[in-house]
């Protein structure tokens, strides 16, 4: 598949706000920084689609984009980063919880991670918490220019082993970086399935 129009709708903090759920929506998470709007602007072909930044805390807001007038793509504020006041913190996290539990289009949710870390307890956490609530995700492992080909399988062995831990399976996962492009086909085919199916 080819996005041919990505187009921003709206930005906001209430769930109720968000665009009428009628057409198939993916959403991007995962901790501040790890490159969730990067991600948006690599797949969308569009640079500045989504706004981002080297320091954390960029994204704030739910921010829905049309793709091919179809189906949406969500970039959602970060977790985890002390940079962020508490107060402020505590909000995202109030609205993100209500958009995660209750967008009924919400097909796929990605949780990015940065894959030159070690398994982060706050991620795996986060989706455990997701098994548990029956939301659909998959796992986008993110930055994968930035190692060698040998730390990338290394730490990509080391991760599914620590989620074998505590999963049956390992949830549907992809490598990417949005400097090389890595990884844009098999999430866009990804979709156009989850698309199709649905
Ligand atoms: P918040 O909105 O603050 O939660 O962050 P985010 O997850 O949206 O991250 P963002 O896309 O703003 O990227 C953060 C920083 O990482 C920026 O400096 C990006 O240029 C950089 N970055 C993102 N993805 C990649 C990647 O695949 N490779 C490399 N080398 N840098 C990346
Ligand atoms: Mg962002």
């Amino acid at each position: 598949m080819e996005i041919k129009e990505a187009r921003f709708i709206i930005s906001n903090s209430d769930v109720k706000k968000c665009p009428k759920p009628d057409r198939p929506e993916y959403a991007f998470i995962g901790r501040s920084n790890v490159g969730k709007s990067s991600l948006i602007n690599m797949l969308t072909n569009k640079k500045t689609l989504a706004k981002t930044s080297g320091k954390p805390g960029k994204t704030r807001l739910i921010n829905h984009f049309l793709i091919n007038e179809e189906w949406y793509l969500v970039d959602l504020p970060g977790y985890g980063y002390a940079s962020v006041p508490l107060t402020e913190r505590k909000k995202w996290e109030k609205f993100l919880r209500a958009y995660i539990l209750g967008r009924e289009n919400l097909y796929c949710l990605f949780v990015l991670v940065d894959v030159r870390h070690e398994p982060q307890p706050a991620d795996l956490e986060f989706m455990e918490w997701l098994g548990l609530s029956g939301v659909p995700f998959a796992i986008v492992f993110t930055k994968a220019d930035k190692l060698k080909p040998s730390e990338l399988e290394t730490n990509l062995r080391v991760y599914k082993e620590k989620m074998l831990e505590q999963w049956e399976m390992m949830p549907e996962s992809f490598v990417s970086s949005s400097e090389t492009g890595e990884g844009k086909n098999e999430i866009l085919h990804f979709i156009e399935n989850v698309n199709r199916k649905k």
